[in-house]
């Protein structure tokens, strides 16, 4: 297989949630240019813009508005539709100290961050398993291996997004279906801008991560791509951390 094969997504179709903004943009951007057809998923009008930026770049894309949080919209994202790539990568985050969350908070962000990747992989994995062919790609964080500060409900779900792909990634393996995680380190995006906005926490962050700067989600685009690719056909139940060294630290 030549090089340009072993990483090429052409002829695969790829979800990719969240993939209006940020990372999940970042990563809808690169499987498309690796060559997969993307179905970009999210709540507001980011994904038809999404869409139409991979389409003017001479990508294929479709946009689905859908809120994850609602069991009944998943089922409808993949019915009817083969997908060899599943990206988690929607997410959301409640700051606040822990005596202070709400149930309904707490349950919000379980089930965004936790409840949805695990209803679609069951929903898409079978139809990978049939096919013995299939890539299933969870966004993890530095909070999957961290505790985080008074964000109990994010890290919770983050150590458990990475149980899920180990889990799966065991069951799974002998039918032909990787299942892998991406842990970004701290990435300038919507969901990092209160960090970004408080100058001391910001010097903070920025003092520890070894390569001096905040990561952008193109940092993310290989990793991205090598998970999705046959380049990464024995590559099971790994979470690869993309942190400009802060776990090494
Ligand atoms: N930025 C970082 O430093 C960092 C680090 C580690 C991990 N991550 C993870 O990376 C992922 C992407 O985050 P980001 O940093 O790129 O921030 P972001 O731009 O805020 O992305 C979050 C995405 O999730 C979607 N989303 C949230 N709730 C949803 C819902 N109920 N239904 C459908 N879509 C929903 C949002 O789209 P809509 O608002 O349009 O629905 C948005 O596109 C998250 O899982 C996050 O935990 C980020």
């Amino acid at each position: 297989m030549s090089l340009g094969t072993l990483f090429s997504l052409e002829g695969r179709s790829a979800l990719v949630t969240g993939g209006g903004t940020g990372i999940g943009r970042g990563i809808a951007h690169g499987l498309a240019r690796a060559g997969a057809s993307v179905i970009v998923v999210g709540r507001s009008a980011a994904v038809d813009q999404t869409r139409d930026e991979i389409e003017t770049a001479g990508g294929s894309a479709v946009a689905i508005r859908a809120d994850l949080s609602d069991r009944a919209a998943l089922a409808g994202l993949t019915r009817d539709r083969e997908i060899d790539v599943l990206v988690n990568c929607a997410g959301m985050i409640r700051r606040g100290p822990f005596l202070d969350v709400s149930d309904d908070d707490w349950h919000e962000v379980i089930a965004v961050n936790l409840d949805a990747p695990r209803r679609l992989s069951r929903l898409v994995g079978a139809g990978m398993l049939a096919r013995r062919r299939g890539k299933i790609i969870n966004i993890a964080s530095l909070l999957s291996f961290q505790g985080g500060r008074e964000v109990a409900g994010y890290t919770v779900s983050k150590h458990a997004l990475v149980g899920l792909t180990r889990a799966l990634a065991n069951e799974w393996a002998g039918g032909g279906v990787q299942v892998n995680a991406i842990a970004p380190g701290y990435i300038a995006t919507d969901n990092t801008a209160p960090l970004r906005a408080d100058a001391d926490r910001d010097a903070e962050i920025l003092s520890r991560i070894p390569s001096g700067r905040w990561g952008t989600p193109d940092d993310l685009v290989g990793a991205a791509v090598f998970l999705a690719s046959p380049a990464s056909d024995y590559v099971t139940g790994h979470t690869l951390v993309v942190d400009g060294g802060w776990m090494s630290r």
